[in-house]
């Protein structure tokens, strides 16, 4: 490990922005902050965004600069990517974000019924090989349900073909009720200053020319699980190892 990952991990420690919270707090327990994130950490009433698999946190941090109304969580396993996010929230006095290091598995064991408002999913790896794994694959929703408002929209921006195909056809199948469904979002008219938020995965697909999909849906009505039965086509790009190795702007 580099020098630089082992400094933001001890930096991370010392962020008031960041939750590190350990294996024996979150696994088949309820973590201390369940149901209190907002008397808790942010000291108001506001509405609870939650960003999974944040990376970096582009749309954490950006998002709570243009929303001081609501609160913003960015999740993500891998610290040294949220230690960005965290230091930009921390550098401009934004009480509104925070930052959560564990997995996305344990949800319901860090937020209590209802106590999300809006889900954002940027950019995550498409797992072709693997449906649990897919951050928008019914396994995922069905968690996402537990903590998520009833009318709670859940958005996902991607550049995989694989992925947005997949998850339209999640939505198709469970008759899940969709308000955005793009496959060139910065084509389609529905640019706006939220979806023009970029994140460090974003552009580099962008800078290889690749279209951005969008969908805007809810799991409203949701009550049997039902994982698509359909062969899609792979994409011939785009897991986040092959990406990485390539070596384009690590
Ligand atoms: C391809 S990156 C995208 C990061 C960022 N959203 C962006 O657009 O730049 C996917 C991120 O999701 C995180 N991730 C994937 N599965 C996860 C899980 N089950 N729990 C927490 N984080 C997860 C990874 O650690 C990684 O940082």
């Amino acid at each position: 490990m580099g020098k630089n990952k082992l400094a933001k991990f001890a930096e991370m420690e010392t962020l008031e922005n960041v939750f590190q919270p350990t294996h024996e707090e979150v696994f088949r327990t309820e973590y201390v902050l369940r149901g209190k994130w907002n008397e808790t950490v942010f000291g108001n009433d506001h509405p609870i965004v939650l960003e999974v698999g944040c990376g970096k946190g582009e749309y954490t941090v950006g998002l709570a600069r243009l929303y001081p109304e609501k609160n913003f969580i960015g999740l993500d396993i891998k610290g040294a990517r949220m230690w960005t996010g965290a230091k930009a929230a921390q550098e401009q006095q934004l009480k509104n974000a925070a930052f959560l290091r564990t997995h996305a598995e344990v949800l319901e064991s860090i937020f209590a019924t209802d106590e999300i408002s809006e889900i954002w999913i940027t950019f995550p790896d498409p797992q072709m090989a693997k449906a649990r794994k897919r951050l928008t694959g019914t396994r995922f929703l069905a968690l996402y349900q537990k903590i998520l408002k009833p009318d709670g929209i859940i958005h996902l921006k991607t550049d995989s073909p694989f992925l947005y195909r997949y998850t339209d056809e999640v939505i198709r199948v469970n008759h899940l009720p969709y308000f955005v469904n793009t496959d060139d979002l910065y084509h389609s008219g529905y640019n706006d200053k939220i979806l023009n938020i970029r994140t460090f995965y974003e552009q580099q697909w962008l800078a290889r020319g690749k279209t951005i999909k969008y969908l805007q849906f809810t799991l409203e009505h949701a009550t049997e699980w039902i994982e698509p039965d359909i062969e899609l086509e792979k994409d011939d790009y785009h897991s986040e190892a092959r990406f990485m190795n390539k070596k384009v702007n690590p």
